[in-house]
């Protein structure tokens, strides 16, 4: 139990220390928080829209938030300038692609990744880098997907482009109640002989569900048996420095909101050259060739990054790219990655501390139970006095009231939430089989009957402080002596 709140009386739940006195004991607890005071500051300067309405936004895995200066040095540099849709001579257009050529080059400076090694190929998103990778890997009979259980949902669908090209599936478990992988298994399939075809291993270095961080070891571990790697950093890269100077993952999605919150509407695939050269495009667009004939019949396709930039970029939007990415190193990743592990780690023991009268706990936690070896993400349900959960979409409701943002459901990464919630292959099996073609959510709920299907989840970033953490704990024990139908 953390020691800054108090132990359980006998009839009533244990009431919180007042705010003030709590963070004494939380700052006692972890000196090392003192140094990632600047952004207490930060948030009053620059993300002071935050405060003025009482909100706690524990929301950060979904989409970080953006400072004030970002958005006013992005307007300001459009108003200074005149940009033209890249890739011609004329002076507008010059100065637009020598912008975009500029932020590229920043995107690898920032990630430490050689230009000799690695290319930046913008996307919508990380989905739509995800689905560069997918639509022209070269699967085919005898390769082998091999992915974890814990994957967001466009990782999960490059299955389907394995599948239809023949190549064999192989999903790696996570087991719970940490959440973490199954690693002599994972190291089974891994081990096994690649008969010279292409085969590619997929995993997310922090789960978007359960926070849980995947180490990235595993990288060299499958290079040396001839895997290719796509390591999804999506949710990893907004508070952890991710070094592909260190690391050689061939395949690296994100998205740029998730670190710096704006703009929206643009992410990147990092890829190694080597990597990038072995994709077969299934088509060419305007933009991706460097000649294309209707006569002739034929075309040729750009090389590099290039090749996998469909049609016009949004060219206006990516030199805000590089203000976020500076705005970050400016303010420090790593003051970050070390407020968030402090607040996280807070959080977790103060959740798993809260308990009904008779002693049951009031939350179960999907995923590590301490910061180690895991991000701000925390996944969670409320159990109710009689011991059953309380519905996520009641919890989420009652979060709205108090102006808490928080999210709810499986957040697209079906395994994690499977393996967290126990739904098992035959129970989904019968609800799919009985419901033909389509299957909204709500019915998918009904037949699933007794368990919840989905959980609660909160994140913390950039400048979250004690009092968002502090204000969810005492929402959450709120929760305490009630049943789920009094929730
Ligand atoms: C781990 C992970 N991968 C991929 C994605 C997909 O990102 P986007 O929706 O920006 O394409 C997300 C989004 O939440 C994510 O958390």
């Amino acid at each position: 139990m953390p020691r800054n709140v108090k132990a359980s009386a006998e009839k009533s739940p244990a009431p919180l220390m007042p705010l003030a006195d709590a963070e004494s004991a939380f700052r006692r607890q972890h000196p090392e928080y003192g140094t990632t005071l600047p952004l207490d500051e930060l948030r009053v300067t620059e993300y002071g829209r935050l405060d003025e309405g009482g909100h706690v936004f524990l929301d950060y895995t979904a989409g970080g938030l953006y400072a004030d200066s970002q958005v006013r040095d992005h307007a300001e540099l459009l108003r200074g300038n005149v940009f033209g849709n890249p890739h011609s001579t004329n002076p507008a257009s010059l100065a637009m692609t020598e912008r975009v050529e500029r932020v590229r080059a920043f995107v690898l400076e920032y990630f430490g990744a050689s230009p000799d090694e690695y290319e930046v190929c913008f996307t919508q998103n990380a989905s739509g880098a995800l689905r560069l990778v997918g639509e022209a890997y070269p699967f085919s009979a005898g390769s082998h997907y091999l992915l974890t259980f814990d994957n967001h949902n466009s990782v999960n669908g490059i299955r389907e482009f394995a599948r239809a090209r023949q190549a064999r599936v192989t999903y790696a478990p996570v087991l719970p109640p940490e959440m973490r992988i199954d690693e002599s298994r994972l190291a089974a399939w891994l081990d096994e002989p690649g008969d010279g075809v292409a085969n590619l291993f997929a995993y997310p270095a922090q789960s978007n569900f359960s926070g849980a961080q995947h180490s990235l070891e595993w990288i060299e571990r499958a290079h040396d048996r001839g895997w290719d790697v796509l390591l999804d950093a999506a949710a990893f890269v907004p508070t952890n420095r991710l070094d592909l100077g260190r690391w050689l993952p061939d395949f690296v999605p994100i998205s740029f909101y998730k670190i710096f919150g704006y703009p929206t509407g643009v992410g990147a695939l990092i890829a190694r050259r080597s990597a990038l050269a072995r994709l077969h495009r299934p088509w060419f667009a305007g933009g991706t060739i460097t000649v294309a004939s209707v006569r002739g019949d034929r075309f040729f396709m750009a090389e590099g990054a290039q090749a996998f930039e469909d049609g016009t970029l949004d060219y206006l939007s990516l030199p805000a790219v590089e203000i976020g990415l500076r705005h970050i190193e400016q303010v420090g990743l790593d003051l970050i990655h070390q407020r968030v592990h402090c607040l996280t780690g807070w959080l977790l023991e103060a959740l798993l501390s809260l308990r009904h009268s008779d002693g049951r706990p009031i939350v179960r936690v999907y995923g590590p139970p301490d910061a180690n070896d895991r991000g701000g993400t925390i996944a969670l349900n409320l159990y109710d006095t009689n011991g059953h959960f309380i519905d996520h979409r009641i919890v989420e409701q009652r979060a709205n009231e108090a102006r808490i943002s928080l999210r709810t459901g499986c957040f697209c990464n079906p395994g994690g939430g499977e393996v967290a919630l126990g739904l098992s292959a035959d129970e989904l099996t019968s609800c799919f089989i009985r419901s033909r073609d389509h299957l909204a959510l709500d019915e998918f709920r009904r037949c699933i009957d007794d368990k919840s299907t989905g959980a609660v989840r909160v994140s913390l970033g950039i400048v979250s402080n004690f009092a968002d953490v502090y204000r969810f704990v005492a929402f959450v024990s709120n929760f305490a002596n009630r049943t789920a139908s009094e929730a």
